[in-house]
């Protein structure tokens, strides 16, 4: 039975076709990147958060006080809410970075390079 969304199946799998940094996102081909030690099938040349959020990984971080989570607020990397590590290097905006094939990603604790007060 199908269940009418209202929706295409092309919108239906979260990704990004047009972004406003990267541009259009037209590409199909597909490769492996690793999150948090998880295989993960990124599309080339959508940014990293995208690849987080079509596998259903919506948080990228935590908030050094209160633990609470970070993710996507400006899309256009000016709020640093979406920072991950990008094979060992810190602070990257996971949502203007394009993924890269063999890219290490590690999101949560490992983000948040600032000292603790
Ligand atoms: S969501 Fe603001 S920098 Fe990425």
């Amino acid at each position: 039975m199908e269940v009418e969304t209202g929706c295409h199946s092309e919108q239906m799998d979260r990704r990004i076709r047009d972004h406003p940094i990267l541009g259009p996102l037209d590409s199909v081909r597909e490769f492996p990147i690793l999150v948090d030690g998880h295989t993960l099938i990124a599309r080339e040349g959508e940014p990293i958060l995208a690849t987080l959020w079509a596998h259903g990984i919506r948080v990228t971080g935590r908030t050094p006080k209160r633990s609470r989570p970070r993710s996507l607020f400006c899309g256009i990397g000016h709020c640093s809410d979406c920072l991950v590590t990008v094979d060992g290097h810190p602070n990257v905006p996971s949502c203007t970075t394009p993924v890269r094939r063999g890219m290490q990603v590690e999101t949560g604790e490992a983000v948040d390079a600032a000292p603790s007060l």
